[in-house]
């Protein structure tokens, strides 16, 4: 089947790869020329485990090209995804003017039969709104259909839970739509993965309240690591013994810095915003984001206990992704910490092993109070404390020893060391609720 992904970022970009690597016809279509060329010479620009040999396999195939040209991309495509960037405006509403654009843009350019999909993040209501767009600039008499079909992978994993995935949403108003999609899915489908039908308004808020159920659980863990600094139990316990209950499972209970990247802050207070147009309050979903923000001041509390005066001070930073694997840096805890900690005079190193360009970008106004290093080991001289932000691999095995040669206090703010070794080598060291 020829498809057509308009939007090459981090999710149509592994969608059109994967969906190459399944054996359809893919055109990725995106309006950033660098990033096609890039593209086309087999050259992610995105930074995702296993993406760019596969896009590599399947440009040589030539299943898989890509386009800045729209009119190119959905010539012949029988589906037409939407994946374009959904950011949060000023007033931290989803900001939908990409999507507009380019339902604007497929209703000019359509000539034949199509379903267009949104897979990106939309508040409940939009497949409709986009309905009435490509119908307002329809200049044929071509039959379309609009479905829902949100994604569900996670960065660090995208191509894995492409392949794989615990479930494939699909909201659809037309037999036709249904049968399409269903098609498109197939070698997926065939191999027992789970693809679930319904309306399209359900699919749109599915995607809406399994992010804010996720966030909620990171919260929910997060504030009983509070508790347990105070009280002095293991939040690791805690949360390893509540995960044996199958009604809770083990997963997103671990304790950190707050969530970030580019879908459960923004996701989160969609959710709220969108409810309180409907008149529906979403108490709870207020509480998650409010105590997500207080979160990082928990990170910051746990270094003024040692280091009472920050001004002045080094600091080095390990980790600027919002998660490991990814060089995605939007609202990331860590980004958030190192701005915070500047506006409190702080100077701050900072390493990363991949998200470092985009961070030196986000950060270039701050460069006087940051130096960036390529080496871990860099940004520990001369700093009197280190915030581990980020559980990148590479830093699990680095050794208490190594540290104590340049600096003895150590926020690990993701629990992957042992507080024990550290305090042997004579180290100030603060976990989250240990
Ligand atoms: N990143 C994730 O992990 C993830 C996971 C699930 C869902 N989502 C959702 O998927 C959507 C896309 O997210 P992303 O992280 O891939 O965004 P992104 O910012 O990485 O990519 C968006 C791309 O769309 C392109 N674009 C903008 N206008 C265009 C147009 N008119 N024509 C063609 N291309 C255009 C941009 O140039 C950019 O390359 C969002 O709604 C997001 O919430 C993201």
């Amino acid at each position: 089947m020829k498809i057509c992904l308009l939007g090459t970022g981090y999710v149509g970009l592994v969608s059109a790869v994967c969906f190459a690597e399944l054996g359809h016809r893919v055109v990725g279509v995106d309006i950033d020329n660098k990033k096609i060329k890039k593209l086309k010479e087999g050259i992610s620009p995105i930074y995702e485990p296993g993406l760019e040999e596969m896009l590599q396999k399947n440009l040589k195939s030539g299943r898989l090209t890509f386009t800045d040209n729209i009119s190119e991309g959905i010539e012949g495509a029988k589906v037409v995804f939407n994946a374009v960037g959904t950011p949060p405006d000023e007033q931290r509403r989803v900001d939908l003017r990409y999507v507009r654009e380019v339902a604007k843009q497929v209703g000019e350019e359509l000539t034949d039969y199509l379903v267009f999909v949104n897979k990106s993040t939309v508040p409940v209501g939009t497949a409709e709104e986009v309905k009435r767009i490509i119908n307002e600039n329809l200049s044929s008499g071509a039959e379309f259909d609009v479905a829902s079909n949100p994604e569900f992978l996670r960065e660090g994993s995208a191509v894995e839970d492409f392949m794989n995935p615990d479930r494939i949403i699909i909201g659809v108003d037309s037999k036709k739509a249904e049968e399409t999609l269903r098609e498109l899915y197939k070698p997926i489908t065939k191999k027992g993965f789970k693809l679930m039908v319904t309306d399209i308004k359900s699919a749109e808020l599915i995607k809406y309240a399994s992010n804010a159920f996720l966030a909620a659980k990171v919260t929910f863990i997060n504030e009983v690591a509070n508790l347990c600094d105070e009280v002095g139990a293991d939040v690791r316990e805690v949360a390893k013994g509540m995960g044996l209950d199958k009604r809770i499972g083990d997963r997103f209970l671990e304790a950190g810095p707050g969530y970030g990247g580019s879908c459960f802050p923004k996701d989160v207070d969609e959710f709220i915003r969108t409810s309180s147009d409907y008149g529906i309050e979403i108490r709870v979903l207020e509480a998650v984001s409010k105590a997500n923000r207080f979160q990082r001041s928990v990170v910051l509390q746990k270094l003024k206990k040692h280091l009472p005066e920050i001004a002045n001070k080094k600091v080095a930073v390990w980790g600027l992704a919002f998660k490991p694997d990814t060089d995605d840096i939007r609202e990331s805890s860590a980004i958030e910490i190192v701005k915070r900690l500047i506006e409190k005079g702080a100077k701050v190193r900072c390493y990363d092993p991949i998200a470092m360009e985009n961070a030196k970008e986000e950060l270039k106004n701050k460069k006087n109070s940051i130096t960036f290093v390529s080496k871990k080991e860099e940004a520990l001289k001369g700093a009197d404390a280190l915030i581990l932000m980020t559980q990148w691999e590479e830093f699990k095995d680095f050794t208490p020893k190594e540290i104590r040669k340049h600096l003895n206090i150590v926020i690990d703010t993701r629990n992957i060391w042992e507080r024990k070794e550290f305090e042997e080598e004579g180290i100030t060291y603060e976990g989250m609720g240990r």
